[in-house]
């Protein structure tokens, strides 16, 4: 059944799509590989649009894929499909430009943490809504971590209970990530980096295990085991 997403809500969620997975080993994008029958993105969107604030969902696909997407999605949610970039933040960036006028608050959410539940961008929406500029879904770190030479040599030990794993959906203060973009020199895998660099204050709030990356094939059978045990 075709979602339908909110006329009077406040945020517009973009979801980079475009990536070619490569550490998922050969085979179509990532967005597209499937996960218990359906692709990747398909999940991620549905989850999305269960999110009652969102507005508005913008998807920057593989550029050879626009039509593919358009088409695959049609019967989940009304979506707007922009061709991605080389790098994800040119993706960002495509989606970012397709907008329309309304959503002040923009969220950027990987297709590849395609299990991430509603709440988690109800959260983050809800942490800007109160007065952030920018917001992250951060976890604890559980390993031990060191630091390392060149030559795998052990410098020293990092102090684990100052670091934060970061996850999407982050969201923003929509003239914040507009001004991050349109500033952005290098190429970074992480918005709220882009917004970090402007100077402004980044806000954590709790992540959940749900929203992992898929990113290598450990991780894929890792969601297929937690959507079959109801995820
Ligand atoms: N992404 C994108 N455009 C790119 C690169 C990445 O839209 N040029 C998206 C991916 O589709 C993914 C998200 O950014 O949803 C996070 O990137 P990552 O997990 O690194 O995915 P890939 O780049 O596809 O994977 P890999 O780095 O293994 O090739
Ligand atoms: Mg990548």
């Amino acid at each position: 059944m075709t979602a339908q997403l909110n006329p009077r809500g406040d945020v517009a969620v973009l979801v980079p799509a475009a990536g070619a997975g490569v550490r998922l080993g050969p085979g179509a994008p990532k967005a597209l590989r499937l996960l218990a029958g359906q692709p990747l993105l398909v999940h991620a969107v549905r989850r999305i649009a269960a999110a009652p604030s969102v507005h508005t969902i913008v998807v920057a696909a593989p550029a050879t894929e626009v039509e593919a997407v358009r088409a695959m999605l049609a019967p989940v949610a009304s979506v707007t499909v922009v061709p991605g970039g080389a790098e994800r933040q040119a993706s960002v960036a495509a989606a970012l430009a397709a907008v329309p006028a309304g959503p002040e608050i923009v969220l950027v959410h990987d297709a590849a943490r395609a299990l991430t539940p509603p709440q988690l961008v109800e959260s983050v929406a809800a942490a800007v809504r109160d007065g952030h500029d920018a917001v992250i879904p951060v976890l604890p770190v559980v390993d031990t971590i060191k630091e390392v030479d060149a030559t795998e040599r052990v410098l020293g030990t990092v102090d684990r209970s100052a670091l934060r794993a970061v996850q999407t959906p982050q969201g923003f203060r929509r003239p914040v990530l507009v001004a991050a973009h349109r500033s952005a020199a290098d190429a970074l895998t992480d918005d709220a980096g882009l917004v970090e660099k402007q100077g402004i204050a980044v806000t954590c709030v709790p992540g959940s295990e749900l929203a992992l990356k898929v990113t290598r094939p450990f991780d894929l059978a890792l969601a297929e085991h937690l959507l079959a045990t109801g995820a």
